[in-house]
């Protein structure tokens, strides 16, 4: 975008005029102030110059011109917020570089679908039991409202009708999961009988709803739309969106697991808070949050499950270079059972009181539970917390290795021999692998990187069989990769080695602990991968050769069919030098 245009869209936005539409502003002197939207304050310091046309906090200094402005205040990009600011302004921009969004038609579907659940909750007869339901768990009509919170009748095909009035095509309904079809043809509802929770994009569209039944026999407690073109699970949290300007103004997001968590918190005053949707935090989800802050709590549920999706996801928002804590809740309940439990009072004082930083929380919740004195939970306490610190920095490495050789009485000096104390032969001297040469190299670097992501393993699997890997523990390991990714989307580490064998742990911890790769944490394209895909495969066809050569110099009649295998992979060998 040029800077004419860029000026002319700034100088035809009146600041007083936008700012207004998100601060309310007094006249002082000049100037308008308010309160600033980008930090928590009392005392009005967002100062609003008409003369200048631009507006600053005095005591944060954000704000900025009316373009920069508005991208701060509303998350979105330059380019989107001076395209919107143009096009409010009446400027005419003739190529314009960010289309219409083509799911623009879905967005509105959804939004009806919503606004009609809502409506019904208010004014059907049905709705009004939901209603009470709502408010025996404390809900508001004020956060009923915030909440967009609504219901679905039980009647099967009413918002069928509605839609169908509304002349929406059948095939959108069906796309975007919010009608089925039966196998007579007919059409019903996804939702029957069951409290709507819309969920938005980060940009604010419905792009999917959840519905909870309100009857406690029913086995499926929460209905989920479906994955669509326009809601993917995964790419989206729960209430990011309208808590933005709460984010921002407390510099943290709060990380929930149910939709009741971020409700009652939210009464309770905690409002910038987000949740997951039934599912483990995925990566996407961690960069959603670091587009908007540099810092989450995490609060899941204080019970057993809960604590080893907060281990899960801690690593995944660490590697998003976030500052990341958590809170413990007592008695293994939830944000909402709390709150229901002790009031808002204690739940606020919870924050202060029982919020860990995330190696604190992690060594307390691998310790807990194990008998120190016993070798297999010392062994597996060991490896968690030195896998915990191993990217951490040295101060960090060194406070949790005291502690961990404190706890296991042993001196701290044994913890970084590790190397000498695993390689005690549990594979006979004799079987192990010689002098590590680069083909072996590029195998374990494959690994990985399998490790590291699931785009990198199935790129790998693409490229290579089982049986190109010349180790055999190494390929037992590749096949335990495949099948962890089946159902998982990153791995993790502590999990994963769970499941190996006594001996493929072994082998793995000392190429995990000992590896360049892995401690240097560094992320892997595709294309450097393949160099050492190549290499893995010229050491297969070096083996084939060996093995040829050899076949066709001890045996009398030689098959023709080998002796051009030989030939071809020599010719191949050298074309690729
Ligand atoms: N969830 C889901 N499908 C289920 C159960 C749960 O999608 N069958 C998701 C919902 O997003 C839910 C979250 O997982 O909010 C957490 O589940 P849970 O703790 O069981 O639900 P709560 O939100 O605590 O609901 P409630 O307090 O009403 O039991
Ligand atoms: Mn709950």
């Amino acid at each position: 975008m040029e800077d004419k245009l860029i000026n002319e869209i700034n100088e035809k936005t009146a600041i007083v005029d936008l700012v207004s539409e998100f601060v309310s502003l007094s006249k002082r002197g000049k100037n308008f102030m308010g309160l600033c939207p980008f930090h928590q304050e009392k005392t009005p310091s967002f100062s609003v110059s008409p003369e200048k046309n631009i507006a600053k906090c005095m005591s944060c200094g954000e704000g900025g011109t009316p373009i920069n402005f508005y991208r701060k205040i509303k998350n979105i990009s330059f380019e989107e917020a001076a395209l919107e600011l143009a096009e409010r302004a009446g400027i005419e921009i003739k190529h314009k570089k960010v289309k219409s969004d083509p799911n623009t038609h879905y967005f509105k579907l959804m939004n009806e679908v919503a606004q009609f659940y809502q409506f019904n909750l208010k004014n059907s007869e049905k709705g009004q039991e939901a209603l009470k339901y709502l408010y025996q768990r404390q809900m508001t009509d004020e956060l009923i409202s915030h909440f967009k919170l609504g219901y679905a009748t039980g009647h099967s095909d009413t918002l069928y009708q509605v839609l169908k009035d509304k002349k929406y095509a059948v095939s959108d309904m069906i796309l975007l999961g919010v009608v089925k079809q039966a196998d007579d043809g007919t059409y019903y509802d996804l939702f029957s009988d069951r409290i709507i929770f819309p969920i938005t994009s980060p940009r604010g569209d419905v792009v999917g709803l959840s519905g909870r039944t309100l009857n406690p026999k029913d086995q499926v407690k929460y209905i989920n739309s479906p994955e669509t073109v326009i809601f993917k699970k995964g790419y989206l949290l729960y209430h990011l969106f309208e808590a933005l300007s709460d984010i921002r103004m407390s510099k943290q997001v709060v990380l929930y697991e149910g939709f009741f968590d971020v409700i009652s918190s939210y009464a309770a005053g905690v409002k910038n808070g987000v949740a997951t949707m039934g599912t483990a935090l995925t990566k996407n989800q961690a960069q959603l949050i670091k587009n908007v802050t540099k810092s989450v709590l995490i609060a899941y549920d204080g019970d057993a499950a809960g604590l080893k999706a907060t281990d899960h996801a801690i690593p995944l928002l660490e590697r998003e270079q976030l500052k990341v804590e958590v809170l413990t809740i007592p008695e293994k309940m939830d944000p909402d059972d709390f709150i229901k439990a002790y009031g808002p009072e204690k739940y606020e004082m919870l924050f202060g009181e029982y919020t860990l930083d995330a190696y604190a929380f992690r060594y307390h919740y691998y310790k807990q539970g194990k008998n120190l004195q016993d070798a297999n939970d010392m062994k597996a306490f060991r490896r968690q917390v030195m896998v915990m610190i191993q990217n951490s920095d040295s101060s960090i490495r060194a406070f949790y290795a005291q502690k961990l050789a404190h706890d296991l009485n042993i001196p701290v000096e044994s913890l970084q021999r590790k190397k000498s104390v695993q390689s005690e032969p549990i594979i006979p001297k004799s079987d192990q692998p010689k002098m590590i040469d680069k083909h072996q190299k590029a195998e374990r670097y494959l690994i990985f990187a399998m490790l590291r992501s699931k785009e990198a393993a199935e790129f790998i699997m693409k490229s290579l069989k089982q049986t190109d890997f010349a180790e055999t523990i190494t390929a037992a390991i590749r096949l335990k990769i495949e099948n962890y990714y089946e159902d998982h989307r990153e791995l993790d580490i502590n999990d994963f080695l769970d499941q190996l064998t006594l001996e493929q742990r072994q082998h793995m911890e000392n190429v995990l602990l000992t590896d360049m790769f892995w401690t240097n944490n560094i992320v892997i394209s595709t294309d450097e991968l393949s160099p050492y895909i190549a290499l893995v495969k010229e050491a297969n066809l070096k083996r084939r050769l060996e093995y040829l050569r050899e076949k066709i110099k001890n045996e009398d009649n030689v098959s023709d069919i080998l002796i051009n295998e030989r030939d071809q992979i020599i010719v191949l060998l050298k074309h690729n030098k």
